[in-house]
């Protein structure tokens, strides 16, 4: 039941985007660098091209990379935009995830990038990775492949990021199967929620059949434009579907994410302090709140 005094209602400047009472986040500690690691591992996916998996990856990792945790960053998309996007070119590389998945001769290390940021390193891809897909299914335990891949690297970093590419093929399965979380961008526009239900539905299948711990941590709204009644309308309706399970943060549309591409770098170097920087750290919060002991 809704309460009706009004004293107990929160402020407006106290709800956020998604119409909800904003919660009030502590700053992330810093993890003691000396603490044993085991990296939590979260899936970036939506089969649906261009919502912002791919920004969300560099943007988040480089946030929680701030907060003094170790992080890696997987690009799992044979299109290498989350190499591009740190600087990487794809077509250059003569080692990529590709040959951590085939070969089995790669070592991990000669594959590994430091990026311009600290503390936040990339496996990167390139468009060797869509051979991948029908290699791998000849394979014994296909599935498991990135698992095995990142299972060497785990006791490195507080978390691995992977950039799922917009399909629900086989290597997003494998992403999947080998990930605690899945994260997913939704871009607020008219037919956001049709996809869903088939992501969903992928999902489960993989918690049932090849990983039953894998959990859903939250849809992030991106592409938001507040000055339209129809993106706040869209977000409205994505709350009431899927309520506490929306993050409070949500991303608005700026042309600053396209520059950043550009750049080669995240939007929290590029543009410290930038609207868009700021809410990929308060989603880095929420993210941090949803996985204690990440
Ligand atoms: N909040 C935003 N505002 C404006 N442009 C954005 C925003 N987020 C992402 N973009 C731009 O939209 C395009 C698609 O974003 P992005 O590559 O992150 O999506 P994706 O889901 O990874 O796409 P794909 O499915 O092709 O991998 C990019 O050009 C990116 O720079
Ligand atoms: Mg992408």
């Amino acid at each position: 039941m809704t309460s009706t005094n009004p004293q107990t209602l929160p402020e407006a400047d106290e709800l956020g985007p998604t119409g909800r009472p904003l919660p009030d986040l502590p700053e992330p500690t810093r993890p003691d660098p000396e603490r044993r690691k085991h990296a939590l591992i979260i899936a970036m996916c939506n089969q649906k091209g261009g919502v912002g998996k791919t920004t969300t990856t560099i943007n988040l990792g480089a946030a929680l990379a701030e907060t003094g945790r170790k992080v890696l960053l997987v690009d799992f998309d044979p299109q290498g935009s989350l190499s591009v996007g740190l600087g990487v070119s794809p077509h250059t590389l003569e080692l990529s995830i590709y040959n951590l998945l085939l070969s089995r001769g790669t070592s991990i290390d000669d594959v590994l990038i430091h990026t311009v940021v600290d503390g936040l390193d990339l496996l990167p891809s390139n468009i060797d990775l869509s051979a991948a897909e029908v290699q791998l299914v000849s394979e014994v335990a296909r599935e498991q492949t990135l698992a095995r891949v990142l299972a060497k690297v785990r006791d490195r970093y507080d978390l691995i990021l992977i950039d799922c590419a917009p399909s629900l093929g086989l290597l997003t399965v494998n992403a999947l199967t080998c990930s605690d979380k899945v994260l997913m961008p939704l871009e607020l526009e008219f037919f956001a929620l049709r996809g869903i239900a088939l992501l969903t539905d992928t999902i489960e299948k993989v918690q049932e059949r090849l990983n039953p711990h894998l959990q859903r941590l939250g849809i992030l709204g991106t592409m938001y434009d507040a000055r339209t009644l129809h993106s706040r309308e869209v977000l409205e309706r994505v709350v009431e579907a899927f309520g506490d399970e929306v993050f409070h943060t949500v991303i608005r549309r700026t042309i600053k994410f396209p520059e950043t591409t550009v750049a080669g770098e995240p939007i929290t170097t590029y543009a410290p302090g930038s609207p868009g920087a700021e809410a990929y750290r308060m989603l880095a919060r929420e993210v941090l709140a949803r996985c204690p002991g990440a």
